[in-house]
Order: C-alpha cells, then structure tokens, then sequence
C-alpha cells in the first residue's frame, strides 16, 4: 500500500526516522512540512512496516525528487520501481511538465531505476557531492 504523510502522521513519521535514518529525520521532516508547502511524501507499507520512502517537491508545473529509499533487504524487487510509477501517474494526472531529480554518478542502481522510467542525463553536476559529481536527470511528460 502506497500512502501520502501528512504532519498529523506522527507515529509514520518516527517510523521513517528509524528505518531511513541516513536522509531523515523526525525532526527534518516536521520542519520540512512546516517551512515548505510543496513538500510531499509518500510511504511503501506492507502491514505496518515501512518498507519504502519517496519526498519531492510539488511545483506548479513540475516535480522535483528530493529522496527516494527503499530497505535494503527489499531492494531489486520492485519497490522502488511502484513508488516511482506512482508519483509519474500523479504527475500525469496534474499534467506537469517534467520531473527532474539529482542522483550521485556512481549511484548505478538508481540510475537504472530512473532510466527504466525515461529519465535522461540533461547536465552534469561536478562536485555536488563533497568531491563526486551528480547527474541531473529529467522525464518529460506528455
Ligand atoms: C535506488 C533504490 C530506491 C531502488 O529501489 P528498488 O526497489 O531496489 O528498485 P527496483 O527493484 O524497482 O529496481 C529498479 C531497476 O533498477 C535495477 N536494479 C535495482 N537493483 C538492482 C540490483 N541489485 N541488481 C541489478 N539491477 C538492479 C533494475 O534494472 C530494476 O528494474 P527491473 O527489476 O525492472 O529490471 C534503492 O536501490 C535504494 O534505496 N538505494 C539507496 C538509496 C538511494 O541511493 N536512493 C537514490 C537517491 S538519488
């Protein structure tokens, strides 16, 4: 079950914090709702686990995607790939133009992930990461 985090989720939230420390924080995400209203953030469950996260920004025409994870035991099994068909049907829906996202050059499975939903390389980021470069991938839409 995909489902979007509202501020009120406060058990959900504290739950991303413990599975997907590494980007968030219950406090990072709080803070991210209260100063950022494009902010949105849908979660992967099966049962009561959160198995999957994805954060983007809502603006007007486009998307941008901040963070997509998935529990590393669960990877290469589609997840990600659901959570990502997800936001694209919303963006359809919306009739945006774009979605674009930064990802680490050496971030070879994201990078499949991306491509495997016609995202292309538009620019090359150098250094965006400490001393690694990032590509600066786009979907256009229809
Ligand atoms: C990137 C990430 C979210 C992908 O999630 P996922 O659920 O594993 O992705 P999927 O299973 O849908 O795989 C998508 C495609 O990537 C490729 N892929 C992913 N993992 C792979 C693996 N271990 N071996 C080979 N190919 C792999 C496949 O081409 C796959 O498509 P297919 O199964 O239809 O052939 C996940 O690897 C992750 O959480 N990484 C750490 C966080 C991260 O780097 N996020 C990206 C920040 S920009």
């Amino acid at each position: 079950m995909i489902k979007e985090l509202s501020i009120d989720d406060v058990k959900l939230i504290e739950k991303v914090e413990n599975n997907f420390p590494t980007f968030f924080s219950k406090n990072s995400i709080f803070s991210d709702f209260k100063q950022n209203a494009f902010t949105k953030y849908f979660i992967y469950m099966e049962k009561s686990n959160i198995i999957g996260v994805v954060n983007y920004y809502d603006l007007y025409e486009r998307f941008e995607i901040s963070y997509i994870e998935v529990l590393e035991v669960y990877r290469n099994k589609k997840i990600g790939s659901l959570l990502l068909e997800y936001l694209i049907k919303i963006g359809n829906d919306k009739k945006i133009d774009n979605i674009t996202l930064e990802v680490n050059k050496k971030n070879v499975y994201a990078i499949k992930l991306y491509e495997k939903y016609d995202f292309k390389v538009v620019a090359i980021r150098k250094n965006y990461y400490d001393n690694e470069d990032a590509y600066l991938m786009e979907r256009k839409m229809m």
